[in-house]
């Protein structure tokens, strides 16, 4: 089964697609967990722009409602099942994608109870809560994470099958959340796609929304801040990883890519029952010192940076081989060569529209209005 952005159900049949007896709108809505979040926010806005309705269920605990433009809003939290059967049938929901939960790495090594209950508690409910109400479409926002540094090698890349060794709480409750889904999709004949990110990176070039943790822990964030902000050098987490510049490796996609995908999950035709898991990435893997120098030479400045120790829970290197991703959903990033992202994520550092966190009102007053 696949929902169409034309607005209805579609099954398929072996003489073809066949238009299924669900009620038809204009505009089918689909529930959007975590939809003031980061990646949730872009992606309300690519279901608009493909004709769905984003209801944004979230609890604003790290998203904000200043990044909900393109459908209702409903406050609520995960865990709660009365708020989530509620937005379900007030909007006439007809598929969900699922991003709310917490995303800390290091967070979770400290706080694994809470992440267990939210992310993988607030994923049963949300599941329980589908299924009453008849809602058998489901994309879930899940992570690299799951794969941790398992037995690779520094330069492998990662496909759907390889070990799967998270190497934090964080992960763990990815995975686990898979795990649920999957057996429920058996069980109960959901289908459901679980999109495994690489380094969401960054912003929707209109300039509307873009990301805005508090705190911001990621590396492109911290490096623009660092550059523009008051001076306080960005720590490189360690320079002594079996790489060849001694750095982590990630793979940044473009958060606008991301966003892409998740519709094209949405509209990908799946038999009941069916559950797929695809990385989403750009296939490259980048250092830390090489993002830092693409920062640099996108403001002309240099980036201050010390060389501190490495953070709890990094693997060396995180890269995806997307090959499943073009096949499954005929989706190859198209904005994520690093200069882009970090000409995109710089437009809405300097003028971000919520979010101000770590960096700071005086910086953003200060010379991030420069080059
Ligand atoms: N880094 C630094 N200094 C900083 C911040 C980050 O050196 O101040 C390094 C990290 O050690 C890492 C790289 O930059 O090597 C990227 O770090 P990010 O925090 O930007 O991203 P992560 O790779 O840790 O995590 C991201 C998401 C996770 C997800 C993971 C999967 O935030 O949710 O990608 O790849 F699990």
């Amino acid at each position: 089964m696949s929902l169409t952005a034309g607005g209805v159900l579609a099954k398929s049949t072996r003489s073809g697609l066949r238009i299924g007896g669900m009620t038809q709108t204009s505009k089918p809505a689909v529930l959007v967990t975590g939809g003031a979040g980061y990646i949730g926010a872009h992606t309300a806005k690519a279901l608009a722009e493909r004709g769905f309705t984003p209801v944004v269920y979230d609890s604003l605990v790290s998203g904000f409602r200043e990044a909900v433009h393109w459908g209702p809003f409903v406050h609520g939290d995960i865990r709660d099942r009365v708020a989530l059967a509620e937005a379900i049938e007030t909007h006439h929901v007809k598929a969900a994608i699922h991003f709310a939960g917490l995303i800390e790495v290091g967070r979770s090594v400290a706080r694994p109870d809470l992440f267990w209950d939210v992310n993988v508690g607030g994923t049963t409910t949300l599941l329980t809560t589908l299924r009453e109400h008849g809602v058998g479409r489901l994309v879930f926002s899940s992570s690299a994470a799951v794969y941790g540094q398992g037995g690779r090698g520094p330069l492998e890349t990662i496909g759907e099958t390889a070990e799967k060794a998270p190497a934090s709480p964080y992960g763990d409750t990815k995975l686990a959340a898979e795990w649920l889904i999957q057996a429920q999709c058996r069980a109960y004949g959901l289908s459901a796609v679980a999109l495994r990110y690489f380094n969401a990176a960054g912003a929707d070039p209109s300039g509307m929304i873009g990301e805005g943790h508090e705190p911001e822990t990621h590396l492109i964030p911290l490096a623009i801040a660092a550059a523009l902000g008051d001076g306080k050098p960005l720590t490189v987490f360690g320079k002594d990883f079996d790489t060849p510049d001694g750095t982590c490796l990630r793979d940044y996609v473009h958060v606008a890519d991301l966003a892409d995908a998740h519709v094209a999950a949405l509209e990908r035709e799946l038999a009941d029952g069916a559950f797929e898991a695809v990385n989403l990435g750009a296939g490259e893997g980048k250092s830390v010192l090489e993002v830092i120098d693409a920062v640099g030479a996108a403001l002309d400045r240099d980036v201050p940076k010390i060389v501190g120790a490495r953070r709890a829970g990094d693997p060396a290197s995180l890269v995806a081989n997307p090959a499943r991703a073009a096949a499954l959903l005929g989706w190859t990033p198209r904005r994520s060569s690093l200069a882009r992202i970090v000409e995109d994520a710089l437009r809405w550092e300097r003028a971000p529209k919520y979010g101000v966190g770590l960096r700071g009102a005086s910086a953003r007053r200060g010379s991030l209005t420069g080059p």
